[in-house]
């Protein structure tokens, strides 16, 4: 076993290094697509790594690899909704604590902040304006999270589960299908259609 170890290490490393080229398959082949003899392992190669324009090619590398639909987003917006989603987890771990005692008061509240609303369904709106089918993935989920409270108004602990994994599942079939892609405003105002934001659409808070 100790021998395979070297061998992924090295593979890794050949992958890292692969800036020139973006094919996958770069991954599998033993052939550096570099020609610089050092840039295979040493350690200098991975400072290297660092040198200013490098991280583009990075960046460029982990987006090839990753084959979901991108959704174009300003920067402001990608962050904004990082923020959201980070919350939503909140949203669920207050319902899951909340149903461990049978506070279905507590997970009524919980779910309401994840549930159908006009803000909300604006919001996905504005997310999804360069991206045609996520806004309709995004309405889909508040409203499978209004499950979850209509459930926790009837106090029935079995629905309630049921309600908060058929919405889990709306969330892992969405991050299943897109991925973020952060552009600037020109490009968002081509792909959309719409005017860039002059200012936080949605402020949070
Ligand atoms: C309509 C689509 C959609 C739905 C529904 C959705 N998400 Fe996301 N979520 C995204 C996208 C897009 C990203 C960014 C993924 C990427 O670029 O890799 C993301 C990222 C995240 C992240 C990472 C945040 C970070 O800081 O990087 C978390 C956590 C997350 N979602 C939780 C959830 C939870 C929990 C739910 C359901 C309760 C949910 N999401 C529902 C689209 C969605």
């Amino acid at each position: 076993m100790k021998r395979l170890v070297p061998f992924a290490r090295l593979n890794l490393t050949g992958c890292f290094t692969l800036s020139a080229s973006l094919a996958l398959a770069g991954c599998d082949s033993p052939t550096p697509a570099r020609q610089e003899p050092s840039a295979a392992v040493s350690p200098a190669a991975r400072s290297s790594a660092q040198r200013p324009g490098d991280g583009d090619s990075a960046a460029e590398h982990l987006d090839a690899m990753d084959k979901r639909k991108p959704v174009p987003l300003l920067p402001m917006m990608a962050h904004h909704q990082k923020q959201e989603m980070r919350d939503h987890l909140l949203a669920v771990q207050e319902i899951v604590a909340a149903l461990s005692s049978d506070d279905f008061a507590g997970v009524e509240q919980a779910a309401s902040r994840i549930g159908y609303s006009e803000r909300e369904a604006q919001m996905c709106q504005h997310m999804g304006a360069a991206a045609p089918g996520f806004t309709e993935q995004a309405l889909g989920f508040h409203k499978a999270a209004d499950g979850i409270s209509a459930a926790a108004k009837e106090k029935d602990r079995a629905k309630v589960l049921s309600a908060l994994g058929a919405t889990l599942k709306t969330c892992t079939s969405c991050h299943a299908n897109w991925k973020q892609q952060v552009v600037s405003e020109s490009k968002w105002q081509e792909l959309s259609g719409q005017e860039p934001p002059s200012r936080p659409a949605h402020p949070m808070h």
